[in-house]
């Protein structure tokens, strides 16, 4: 029986991940590690192993932490910059945030948040941060290397004013994080879309999160979404209208290129590929339907 034991991190590209390793894997050689590139050497492997093991001794029988498993396309091999990655003034360590957040300490102004879900290598984030100098953008990702690398892009683009990460998945840092009525407009860009009918409980937007967003937002607030999955856009849309936000029309952000949607890396790639995007927006307030 397979057990899910916790997190530590991987040997080969260290990030941190969610341990599904079965609990007779980790006892017997010869041993079998979730692979996600090059070969570990064997102290990295026998460290990664050792916390495995401390962590069932100590009885876990299951996830430990908020965190999700390895996310739906998550790449298999480690990821390398070309430079040093520098996250600090940017990224921000998610154990050291007050509950809630206060923006204006944060970013030491009252001007407007926008925050954006996934940002993947931030190219988005980066963007609107540069044109708009008089709204703060905040980004999470879940992903480590992401989340080092767009704050590292967000430093070397001189956002250090009005840009902040943070390494969290979105769902926990909205319930635990983000205070209600805060946020002007929140981005969701090419969410991952669990394509497997038995991993549909894993997207991201459904009803439960999107209390938290309609919670978040301030009167008038906008969520934004775009995806390439047909099937992700219709739940999308079947779940958005039915909450107590309101559908409007989609607006391409100014940072968006002629044609695009939105301007993500992600976005820029599929387009070249030919993919079709879905759109949905929605705002709080005028809403017909209960809370
Ligand atoms: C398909 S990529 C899109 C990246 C970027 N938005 C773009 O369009 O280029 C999805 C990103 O969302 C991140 N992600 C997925 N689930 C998340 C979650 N629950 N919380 C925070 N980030 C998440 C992934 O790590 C990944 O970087």
């Amino acid at each position: 029986m397979p057990c899910w034991v916790g997190t530590a991190h991987h040997p080969c590209c260290r990030t941190d991940i969610a341990a599904f390793i079965p609990i007779e894997e980790v006892q017997c050689p010869p041993y079998r590690i979730p692979r996600h590139g090059k070969e570990a050497g064997s102290a990295e492997v026998s460290t990664f192993l050792q916390k495995m093991l401390s962590l069932v001794r100590q009885g876990a029988r299951r996830l430990l932490c908020p965190r999700p498993k390895l996310r739906y396309g998550a790449s298999r091999r480690p990821m390398q910059a070309s430079h040093e990655l520098v996250v600090e003034p940017i990224g921000l360590d998610v154990d050291k945030l007050p509950r809630p957040l206060l923006w204006g300490e944060i970013f030491g102004n009252d001007h407007p948040v926008e925050l954006e879900i996934g940002t993947g290598k931030g190219t988005f984030l980066t963007e609107q941060a540069r044109l708009r100098p008089d709204v703060n953008f905040f980004g999470i990702e879940w992903a480590r290397w992401f989340w080092r690398y767009a704050s590292d892009r967000l430093r070397r683009n001189h956002c250090e004013k009005n840009a902040r990460m943070v390494r969290a998945d979105a769902a926990f840092f909205f319930a635990e994080f983000v205070a209600a009525n805060s946020l002007s407009v929140i981005h969701i860009y090419f969410p991952d879309p669990w394509p497997k009918k038995r991993h549909h409980k894993r997207r991201l937007i459904q009803e439960p999160f999107l209390k938290l967003v309609h919670r978040s937002l301030i009167p008038n607030g906008r969520l934004q979404i775009v995806t390439d999955h047909q099937d992700y856009f219709e739940q999308i849309q079947t779940v958005v209208s039915a909450s107590a936000l309101r559908v409007i029309e989609y607006n391409r952000p100014e940072s968006a290129s002629d044609g695009e949607f939105a301007g993500t890396n992600f976005e820029r790639k599929y387009r070249r590929e030919g993919r079709p995007f879905y759109a949905v927006a929605a705002v709080k307030g005028g809403r017909s339907k209960p809370e």
